[in-house]
């Protein structure tokens, strides 16, 4: 069973080369995973196709109205779909969050603009709200693609080799090891001695240091 996802936004030109390129790419062609980006829009019922309308109670900025995203996840959602909103004060994507939205059959990603979306969106047809970090972007469409390409590299076959991702910062809650490729002398910089050695067990021991010593240095949180 392959996963299918329906994103919804009002910019969905920015996903073209996203969804088009590398592993990514490669991966919807293999059909282990099926993407399909909607215009909100398309669901806009008035001549003008709007979307968005002033807030009640006043304030800056405008609101995305309920009547097009009601309409397009009435239509969308199939039973044991998951529905998830985009936003800054969402749940922080984890890798164990990528995780099980990978082994999920349906998943609909709503990408919210302007200052906000109509709340009762947010009460009775969202499941659940994301946020890729602590800044704000102007629209959620590129954080739906990140948790995107995030969940994806989950799903069996999409990363070539399945070792790339027991090897990974995160898997082990340890930042990467430094990799080298040829040429082993390059203006003057050498490789480490012990990547050439052959000895397996000693490059393990080396690369295990190197990790720790940057996961101390950068993220020492992720060692407690
Ligand atoms: N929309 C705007 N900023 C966002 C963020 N940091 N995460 C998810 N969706 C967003």
């Amino acid at each position: 069973m392959s996963l299918a996802i329906d994103i919804l936004t009002l910019f969905p030109r920015m996903l073209d080369g996203f969804l088009a390129e590398s592993i990514l790419g490669k991966g919807i062609g293999a059909g282990h995973l099926q993407v399909n980006v909607h215009d909100l829009r398309t669901w806009s019922t008035d001549k003008h196709r709007t979307a968005d309308d002033r807030p009640f109670g006043g304030g800056a900025g405008m609101v995305m109205k309920p009547e097009p995203v009601f309409a397009a996840i009435e239509q969308l959602q199939r039973p044991g779909c998951r529905r998830i909103y985009l936003t800054p004060d969402g749940t922080p994507l984890s890798p164990g969050l990528a995780q099980e939205l990978a082994v999920q059959s349906h998943l609909i990603f709503l990408s919210g603009h302007y200052e906000g979306i109509d709340q009762r969106i947010r009460d009775t047809i969202i499941d659940q709200e994301i946020s890729i970090g602590d800044y704000v972007l102007t629209n959620g469409t590129l954080a739906a693609a990140v948790v995107i390409d995030a969940l994806a590299r989950f799903i069996p076959g999409v990363l070539g080799e399945e070792k790339s991702l027991t090897h990974e910062s995160f898997t082990s809650k340890l930042l990467d090891f430094p990799q080298y490729t040829r040429p082993a002398e390059f203006r003057g910089m050498s490789v480490p001695e012990v990547l050439l050695s052959g000895n397996h067990a000693e490059i393990e021991k080396w690369r295990h240091a190197r990790q720790v010593e940057k996961t101390r240095l950068v993220r020492p949180d992720l060692l407690k």
